[in-house]
């Protein structure tokens, strides 16, 4: 697929200045804005803890956009909105720690205020930082390792002289934070302080004076751990007795228009999916090279009249000025029929969900779409709402742009949460 940078940093500014969720960011840079914490785990505070140990050997599969986010909030999130307080306690509430993760697809800054990844390195540092931890095996073969690093230096106006010790202990809550939500989240992690600090800074090209203090690597464990949730509700019993597909066995498929679908929408979904471990297939009226309104391309390889609802359990369409091709095309309506009468999930984003509106599924839900669509989705009957992303049972709508990321972490969610 060819990318065609230009326009997409260019209409990547467009929705930063547009939206108030990534103002923080400098104009051009990636950001994900993260899904909300799960706030009711099902695994006690104390199984976490007796069932924590240090574990190194891990599957290839990467870790999920969501099981990242949990990380961050609960090494660095803000738990006193108020306040500004945060997951871990910090010396005088100065916070000068600052948590890096590094993914297959680059290195990211936590952002805490507003709970998003920013983009600072576009390559894959781990096998930097396995050499930098004096090539230690399972660095090497850890999908995701967290960087905790602090400004020693900001602890000092306040604490002469104790800067350092506060900003290691302050390090150490917060590590032990994520070494016990990686338990509950059913992943394997241990942490590393026998690593060069120096050059894991230099690695991270972080700013002067931000000292790296704790690495933790996380994984999906080779050995499944037998945990049991201490407390177990009656619903969760009824559900467990279900087991779950994993995710990576999910099929997903992105509609696009044979031409002018949305380029920044399609590659922010993508991305969300790819770093998943998911790859969608993608399917449009002709197979094929189909053109982005930016001129980037995907290459369908499925036909719209030739998907099977059974084959798939989520259909996506992206917008776009293209998409006007299936509001009134049968074999797409009628997709959408069928998959909603098997309760399959359902998403759009931008002016997208008119589809829905036109193949009348939508009735009395809440549906977020780009203003375009509003009066085909009241007269489906459905609500149209001013937020950015809506989950509705099994339809997820979104308006685009800054909201794609959010809108393909849903998707994800809906998909664990399927039988
Ligand atoms: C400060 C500190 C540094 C550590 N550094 C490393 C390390 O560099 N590599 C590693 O594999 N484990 C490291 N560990 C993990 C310990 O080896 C591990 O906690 C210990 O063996 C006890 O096992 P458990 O974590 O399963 O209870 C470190 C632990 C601490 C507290």
């Amino acid at each position: 697929m060819k990318h065609n940078i230009g326009l997409f940093i260019l209409l990547f500014c467009f929705s930063a200045i547009f939206f108030s969720q990534t103002a923080s960011a400098v104009p051009g840079t990636t950001v994900i804005k993260l899904s909300e914490p799960e706030l009711n785990g099902s695994i006690s505070l104390e199984q976490a803890i007796k069932n924590r140990r240090s574990i190194r050997q891990f599957t290839p599969e990467p870790l999920n956009i969501d099981q990242v986010a949990q990380l961050c909030w609960s090494a660095q999130g803000i738990t006193d909105e108020e306040k500004g307080l945060r997951a871990a306690p910090s010396a005088g509430a100065i916070y000068p720690v600052q948590l890096y993760v590094a993914l297959p697809d680059g290195l990211y800054l936590y952002n805490p205020e507003d709970h998003t990844l920013e983009k600072k390195i576009d390559r894959d540092i781990k096998p930097m930082l396995y050499t930098a931890s004096f090539k230690q095996k399972a660095v090497q073969e850890s999908p995701c390792i967290f960087i905790i690093a602090a400004f020693e230096k900001m602890l000092e106006a306040k604490y002469r002289g104790k800067g350092e010790r506060f900003a290691s202990l302050e390090a150490g809550h917060i590590a032990q934070n994520m070494l016990l939500q990686a338990v509950t989240l059913g992943l394997g992690s241990f942490p590393v302080g026998g690593f060069a600090s120096d050059s894991v800074a230099k690695i991270c090209k972080f700013p002067d004076r931000l000292v790296p203090l704790y690495l933790i690597c996380v994984g999906n464990p080779i050995e499944k751990p037998s945990l049991v949730p201490a407390i177990v509700s009656m619903r969760n019993i009824a559900s467990m007795s279900k087991q779950p597909r994993s995710i990576h066995s999910k099929r997903v498929i992105i509609i696009l228009a044979e031409k002018r679908f949305n380029d920044a929408d399609y590659f922010d979904v993508e991305e969300t999916f790819q770093i998943a471990g998911i790859s969608p297939e993608i399917a449009s009226s002709k197979t094929g090279e189909v053109k982005g309104s930016g001129r980037n391309v995907a290459t369908a390889t499925k036909l719209v009249k030739d998907i099977k609802v059974d084959d798939y359990d989520a259909f996506i369409f992206i917008g776009g000025l293209g998409v006007k091709q299936f509001f009134d095309d049968r074999g797409a309506l009628n997709l959408v029929r069928q998959a909603n009468e098997q309760k399959k999930i359902l998403a759009a984003i931008g002016n997208a969900p008119g589809i829905f509106a036109r193949a009348r599924i939508i009735n009395g839900k809440n549906i977020a779409c780009s203003p375009v669509e509003r009066g085909k989705v009241t007269e489906a009957g459905a609500d149209w709402k001013r937020t950015l992303l809506e989950v509705d049972d099994n339809i997820i709508t979104a308006v685009g742009g800054d909201s794609a990321r959010r809108f393909g972490s849903a998707v994800l969610t809906a998909l664990r949460r399927q039988d």
